[in-house]
C-alpha cells in the first residue's frame, strides 16, 4: 500500500476541493474569467438544467478560443434540439443490449492481454491492460484499425492535454497531433465513402439529420469524441480502481470471494477517483447559484470530482466503501449529456477487474515509487501503474 506522501502530488487537488466546498463553493476566478462550482447540489443543477447552463461554446467562449479541438463540433458541445438528433444517430450503437453482445469479444481481448503478463508476476496496469482494452474495443466499433493504437493514444492524449503549466512547445505538439488526427480521419472518410462497410463510420457517412448529411467537422467531432471519450476515461476507470484497491487491500479479497460486489466497487471508484474531474458550461441567462449572482454568458467549471466527495451527499465521503448505497455519483455526468458510453465502460471495467481477480492471485502490490498524474485539467488518472502479485 502507498503512503499518503507518495500519493501527495496525485491527490493534492482533493484537499483543494474540500477547502473550496467549505469556504468558497461558488467562486469567480478573475484571471480566467470563470466561475468554479464545487458542491454536489450545485453541480447537479448545472448539469441537469441545459436551458440555463449551455454546452454550446459560443455561449461562453470568446471567438478566438472556439473550435480548438474537433470535439468542439461534436454533440458534447451542442444543446437541444440539435444535440438530441445527433445523439440519436449513435445511441443505438451503445444501448445496454448492443453492449452486452460485445461481452465475449471484450473478454477475449482481456484474456489475450493478460496472457502476456500473467506468468511474469508483474505488469503495468495502464500499459498492459487499461489502455489497450478500451482503445481496441472502440476502434472495432468505429471500424478503424486497432494496429494504429499508438497514434490513437497520442491523438487522444493531445485532445485532453494541456493545463495551466503547458509550455508553448506542449501546445505546439498538441496542435500537430490534432492536425495528423484530422488528416487520418479524412482519409478514412474518403475510403468508406468509396467502399462502405458494416461499421459506425460508414453508418455515420450515410446518416442524415433534418434531411442533410453530416458535415466533415461533425463527422470528425463524432469520431474524435468516441475515440477520446471511449478511451482515456475507461483507461482511467480501470487504473483508478486499482489505485483504490491498493489503498484498501482487504477489498481485493472480499471481491475475489464475492463477485456480486464488483459492480458496486466500480461505481465507488468512479465516485472516489472520478476519471473526469470537471465539465464546462456557459450561462444563457442571469442566475443565482448559492448566494452568488452569475451574469449571462459566463463560463462555469462544474467540478464533478469535488461534488462526488461532498459530505452533504455522501456520508463518510472520503472513505472508499465498495458497498456504498445509495451512490448517486456524477462520474458519468447527468441530464441530456449523461455519458452515452456508460454501459460499455461499466462492462469493460467489470470484465477487466473480474479477469484480474481470476488470474492474478494473492495480494496485489502497487510500486512504492511516486505515481505521476496525467497532466490535464479535465482528466484524473496516472501515467504508469506498476503492479505485482504472488506468482
Ligand atoms: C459524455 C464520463 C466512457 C462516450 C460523458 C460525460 C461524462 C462522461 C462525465 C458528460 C460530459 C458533460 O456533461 O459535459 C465518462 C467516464 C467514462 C466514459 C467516466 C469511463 C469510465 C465513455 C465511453 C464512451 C463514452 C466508453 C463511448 C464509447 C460519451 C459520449 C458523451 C459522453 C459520446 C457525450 C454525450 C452527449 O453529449 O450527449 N462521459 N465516459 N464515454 N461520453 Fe462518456
Amino acid at each position: 500500500m502507498q503512503t499518503n506522501s507518495k500519493r501527495a502530488e496525485l491527490t493534492a487537488t482533493y484537499d483543494w476541493y474540500r477547502q473550496m466546498r467549505e469556504a468558497q463553493p461558488v467562486f469567480f476566478d478573475p484571471n480566467i474569467q470563470a466561475w468554479h462550482i464545487f458542491r454536489y447540489d450545485d453541480v447537479l443543477r448545472v448539469l441537469s438544467d441545459h436551458a440555463t447552463f449551455s454546452s454550446d461554446e459560443s455561449s461562453f467562449l470568446p471567438p478566438e478560443y472556439r473550435n480548438a479541438t474537433p470535439i468542439s463540433s461534436s454533440m458534447l458541445r451542442m444543446d437541444p434540439p440539435r444535440h438530441r438528433k445527433l445523439r440519436n444517430l449513435v445511441s443505438l450503437a451503445f444501448t445496454p443490449r448492443m453492449v452486452a453482445h460485445m461481452e465475449s469479444r471484450i473478454q477475449a481481448i482481456t484474456n489475450g492481454l493478460l496472457d502476456q503478463v500473467q506468468a511474469s508476476g508483474e505488469m503495468d496496469v495502464i500499459r498492459d491492460l487499461a489502455y489497450p482494452l478500451p482503445i481496441t474495443v472502440i476502434a472495432e466499433i468505429l471500424g478503424v484499425p486497432a494496429e494504429r493504437r499508438e497514434e490513437f493514444k497520442q491523438w487522444s492524449d493531445a485532445s485532453v492535454g494541456g493545463d495551466a503549466e503547458s509550455t508553448p512547445e506542449d501546445i505546439q505538439a498538441i496542435m500537430q497531433a490534432m492536425e495528423s488526427m484530422k488528416a487520418y480521419f479524412n482519409e478514412v472518410f474518403e475510403e468508406r465513402r468509396a467502399h462502405p462497410q458494416n461499421d459506425l463510420v460508414s453508418a455515420l457517412l450515410q446518416a442524415e439529420v433534418d434531411g442533410e448529411r453530416l458535415s466533415n467537422e461533425e463527422l470528425l467531432g463524432f469520431c474524435v469524441l468516441l475515440l477520446v471519450a471511449g478511451n482515456e476515461t475507461t483507461t482511467n476507470l480501470i487504473g483508478n480502481t486499482i489505485l483504490c484497491l491498493d489503498e484498501h487491500p482487504e477489498a481485493v479479497e472480499r471481491l475475489r470471494a464475492n463477485r456480486e460486489l464488483v459492480p458496486g466497487a466500480l461505481e465507488e471508484a468512479l465516485r472516489y477517483y472520478s476519471p473526469i474531474k470537471l465539465t464546462i458550461r456557459g450561462t444563457t441567462t442571469e442566475t443565482m447559484i448559492g448566494d452568488q449572482r452569475i451574469e449571462a454568458g459566463k463560463l462555469l467549471f462544474a467540478w464533478i470530482a469535488s461534488a462526488d466527495r461532498d459530505e452533504a451527499q455522501f456520508p463518510d465521503a472520503s472513505q472508499f466503501n465498495i458497498e456504498r448505497e445509495p451512490n448517486r455519483h456524477l462520474g458519468f455526468g447527468r441530464g441530456v449529456h449523461f455519458c452515452l458510453g456508460a454501459p460499455l465502460a461499466r462492462l469493460e471495467a467489470k470484465i477487466a477487474l473480474n479477469t484480474m481477480l481470476d488470474r492474478l492471485p494473492g495480494s496485489w502490490h502497487v510500486s512504492d515509487a511516486p505515481l505521476s498524474p496525467i497532466k490535464s485539467s479535465s482528466v484524473f488518472g496516472v501515467k504508469q501503474l506498476p503492479l505485482t502479485w504472488e506468482k
